[in-house]
């Protein structure tokens, strides 16, 4: 009798936890909700990357990992928020309109992964590309330097 009970006990504690394994098979640490934005940049930076890893192995698995943690990526603490808006002022609509192109087409990107095609894959990365750098080219240099100047 209590034998049959401790295997019922293990029976059961083994296939709540194989039960658990499926229920989250791939739960990864979420990105927090916002981070200061130079680490956030540092951190886009290994994403495109990896994207760029996936993209040369032929890895989509890669690709809509990194591609979905660009789109999915933390907003700006409220201190990096105010000292961009400060330091823009009106601009800061095409700042965000850069930074919304940048969040869309890696979404794109990280769908065209799934499907797995990498010409679709090829052509949302080049306009993501492009939203990092147009951002840069117009903004990167007056928002480092007054956060320098803070
Ligand atoms: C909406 C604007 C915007 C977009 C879009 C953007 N960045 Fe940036 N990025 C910035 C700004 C502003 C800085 C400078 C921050 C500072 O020095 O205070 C920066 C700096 C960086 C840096 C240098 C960080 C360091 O160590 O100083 C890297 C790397 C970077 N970005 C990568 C990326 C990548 C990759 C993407 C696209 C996937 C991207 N950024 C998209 C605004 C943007």
């Amino acid at each position: 009798m209590k034998r049959s009970i401790l295997i019922l006990v293990v029976v059961l504690g083994f296939s709540i936890s194989v039960m658990g394994w499926s229920w989250f098979p791939q739960q990864k640490a979420s990105q927090p909700e916002t981070m200061p934005l130079v680490p956030m940049m540092q951190q886009l930076l290994e994403d495109i990357q990896e994207v760029d890893r996936g993209i040369y192995t032929e890895n989509f698995a890669m690709i809509e990992e990194g591609a979905g943690n660009i789109s999915d990526h933390p907003t700006m603490t409220p201190e990096d928020k105010k000292l961009v808006k400060q330091t823009l002022g009106k601009e800061i609509q095409q700042f965000v309109k850069f930074d919304m192109v940048v969040h869309h087409h890696a979404d794109s990107m990280r769908m065209a992964a799934v499907e797995e095609n990498m010409q679709k894959v090829l052509k949302h990365y080049r306009i993501t590309q492009q939203g990092c750098v147009d951002c840069h080219s117009n903004y990167r240099e007056p928002i480092s330097t007054a956060r320098v100047e803070q």
